[in-house]
C-alpha cells in the first residue's frame, strides 16, 4: 500500500477546547468533520493518550476553534507539541467562554457540541458531537487548511495525530 495516498485526504487546523473541571484545557486537531446538517453534528478523532481525550469523557462537551490562515502559529504548538496534564495552555492566550467552554479568539470562529456517542478504536476516540452552538469572529480571513500548515507555515505533526507519517515532509 501506497500511504502518500493519505497525504490527499483535506483537512483543516483545529483547537478542541474542553474543561479539566474548573480549568480550561485543549489540543490541536485535525481529523474535524461535519458529519450531519440536521441536527449539526461533528465527528473529531482524539489519541487515547491525549489528556483532552480523557477531559472530554467525563465534560460530555467540547468545542472546536476554526483557525484562520493568519492564526499565529504559536496557538498550533502550544495546542499540538504540549499536554495539558502538565501545562496550563491558556495562560496569555486570548479566550471566551462559550457555552461554558473556551474558545479561541485568533479563529475564524468556533462551533461548541455535545458529545452524542463516540466510537473507539485501538489508538483513537471518535467523538460525534451535536452543535449546541456557533459563531462566525472573522468572515474575511480564509480558514487554515492542514495544506495550507504544511506547505506555508512548514509545520509538522506529533505522532498522536492520526494523520502522522514516519516520513512527514520527505518526498
Ligand atoms: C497540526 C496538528 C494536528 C493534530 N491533529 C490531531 C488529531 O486530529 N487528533 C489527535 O488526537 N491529536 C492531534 N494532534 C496532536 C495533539 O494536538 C497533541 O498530541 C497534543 O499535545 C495533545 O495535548 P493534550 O495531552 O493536552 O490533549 C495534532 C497536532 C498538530 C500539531
Amino acid at each position: 500500500m501506497n500511504k502518500n495516498i493519505f497525504r490527499k485526504i483535506s483537512y483543516g487546523v483545529y483547537i478542541i477546547t474542553t474543561m479539566d473541571g474548573e480549568r480550561p484545557t485543549g489540543c490541536t486537531a485535525n481529523s474535524v468533520m461535519q458529519v450531519t446538517s440536521s441536527p449539526a453534528t461533528i465527528a473529531v478523532s482524539l489519541n487515547h493518550n491525549n489528556f483532552t481525550n480523557e477531559c472530554i469523557q467525563k465534560a460530555n462537551k467540547f468545542a472546536i476553534s476554526i483557525l484562520s490562515e493568519t492564526s499565529d502559529p504559536f496557538v498550533i504548538r502550544m495546542f499540538g507539541f504540549r499536554s495539558g496534564k502538565d501545562t496550563n495552555k491558556f495562560e496569555g492566550m486570548a479566550y471566551e467562554m462559550r457555552e461554558n467552554l473556551p474558545v479561541i479568539k485568533d479563529a475564524c470562529g468556533y462551533i461548541v457540541c455535545e458529545v452524542i456517542d463516540k466510537m473507539e478504536t485501538e489508538t483513537h476516540t471518535v467523538f460525534l458531537g451535536q452543535v449546541i452552538d456557533g459563531d462566525v469572529f472573522d468572515d474575511a480571513t480564509e480558514a487554515m487548511t492542514y495544506a495550507y500548515y504544511h506547505r506555508v507555515i512548514k509545520g509538522k505533526s506529533p505522532k498522536n495525530a492520526p494523520t502522522y507519517l514516519p516520513d512527514e515532509g520527505k518526498k
